[in-house]
């Protein structure tokens, strides 16, 4: 098949890519000139695992290239994702004006019939406006379909979510569409799920607000294993060897983060505020998020007491490992709010500490775990990088100040830092 991805941001570049892996020809389109000149020298706009090898591979056999012409990309497909960004607005509500853009190009350019997918996190009704605004653009009333192919990509693991996916929905208004989409998909051998449109919009945003209102759950109840004396860990074991409960997304920390999560809480619970339904429940999922930011500051103030002038050491700043990103990281308001009270921050992170230069800029960055912990009056760790549950607990106790650690993700084993006379604090333990 002949295919365009229309944005070549993350979930445009990994589905170009990993389309291109199953045999197509693709072509991936970006309005930044820089981003998509860097992609033609094969430098990647962001770090994903498996993503540089893929593109350079399948760019060198002819299946994968770039513009920024949308026209071109028009011409060129049969089929065109629309990934293009939805970012919040103030108030939550998702910002559609890239993806009205997108579509009444394609609508102003296409000659012959055209299947639009939208792919980016969307409202549910996205798709009939898409359908409307198309009409409106394509004056020669030249045939097409719009479908909703939600995204189920997780940063780290995007291109192994794509190639091995839980399932595919599909959102399809006629047979035309079902089809093209289940003969793209059915390679993968995942269930395909093919919807209305409205339902596969839908699936999105509830997919993701229902594993926010599974992480929030814990995170609270982490708080009354604080209080009783209980290990949440040992809890979510308990709770999640029950099938209809699972285990996943039963870890206790700081809370989550990233571009997703945070930003399609917010978007649902505004769609459903605008179709008249008050969702409080996705607003205590936030409330609840945003209060084990503060719980694990609290942790520090009963360590520490004052915390002007002490010294922070923090290891971890993305939102989660595997990835440079930053996005509503929970570092960002950790740090902000021990700046706040006086402290100095000095961090590590094996990924994101460029972008976090970028937002963070009076953090003392530093070039390894031990240069942070030199001086610093107690350590945090706020992301659960593999490389740091090998870190030489010994020489790390040499080097702080006093031997406290706050475990914002429950990475360490308490077993192992309480002997060596460490104070250890977790979540839920
Ligand atoms: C999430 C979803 O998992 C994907 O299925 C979805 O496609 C994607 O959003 C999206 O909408 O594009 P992602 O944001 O990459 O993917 O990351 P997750 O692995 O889901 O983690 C999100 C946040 O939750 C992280 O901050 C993580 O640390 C936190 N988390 C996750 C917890 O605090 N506890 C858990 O048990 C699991």
């Amino acid at each position: 098949m002949e295919i365009g991805v229309v944005g070549s941001g993350h979930v445009g570049l990994v589905t170009g890519a990993c389309l291109a892996e199953m045999g197509h020809r693709v072509i991936c389109m970006d309005d930044s000139e820089e981003k998509i000149e860097k992609l033609r020298e094969r430098l990647m706009p962001f770090y994903e695992p498996e993503l540089a090898e893929l593109v350079e591979s399948v760019t060198r056999e002819g299946r994968l290239s770039f513009t920024t012409d949308i026209e071109e990309t028009v011409k060129a497909s049969d089929v065109l994702f629309i990934c293009v960004g939805t970012p919040s607005k103030e108030g939550g509500e998702a910002d559609l004006s890239a993806v009205e853009k997108a579509s009444t190009r394609i609508a102003e350019t296409m000659d012959d019939y055209r299947l639009v997918v939208e792919k980016s996190t969307v409202p549910v009704q996205t798709g009939g406006w898409i359908r409307r605004t198309m009409e409106a653009a394509n004056r020669r009333g030249v045939p097409f379909d719009v479908a909703c192919n939600p995204e189920f990509l997780r940063e780290g693991l995007a291109v192994s979510d794509f190639m091995h996916p839980d399932r595919v929905v599909i959102g399809v208004e006629s047979k035309r569409a079902e089809e093209t989409l289940t003969n793209l998909y059915l390679p993968l051998g995942a269930p395909i799920i093919v919807t209305d449109i409205e339902s596969a919009e839908i699936i999105k945003h509830a997919s993701n607000s229902f594993l926010a209102t599974k992480i929030s759950f814990i995170n609270a109840v982490s708080v009354i294993c604080e209080k009783t004396g209980a290990d949440v860990l040992k809890v979510a074991e308990g709770m999640g060897c029950d099938g209809r409960i699972g285990r996943q997304f039963l870890d206790a920390g700081v809370g989550f983060g990233g571009s997703c999560f945070p930003k399609d809480l917010k978007a649902f619970s505004r769609i459903a505020e605008n179709l008249g339904y008050d969702f409080k429940l996705l607003k205590e999922v936030e409330r609840i998020n945003q209060e084990q930011r503060t719980r694990l500051v609290k942790k520090l103030r009963a360590e520490l007491w004052n915390l002007k002038g002490k010294t922070v050491g923090i290891l971890g700043l993305s939102y989660k490992p595997d990835t440079d990103d930053m996005r509503s990281a929970p570092a960002i308001e950790i740090v902000e709010l021990l700046e706040r009270e006086g402290a100095t921050v000095r961090a590590y992170d094996p990924k994101a500490m460029d972008t976090a230069k970028k937002i963070l800029q009076k953090v003392q960055y530093c070039k390894d775990p031990y240069e942070t912990a030199d001086g610093s009056d107690a350590l945090v760790i706020l992301t659960e990088w593999e490389e740091f549950r090998g870190l030489d607990l010994a020489k790390i106790k040499t080097l702080l100040k006093k031997a406290i650690v706050i475990d914002g993700r429950n990475l360490l084993d308490p077993d192992d830092l309480r002997p060596l006379g460490f104070v250890y604090k977790g979540v839920g333990r």
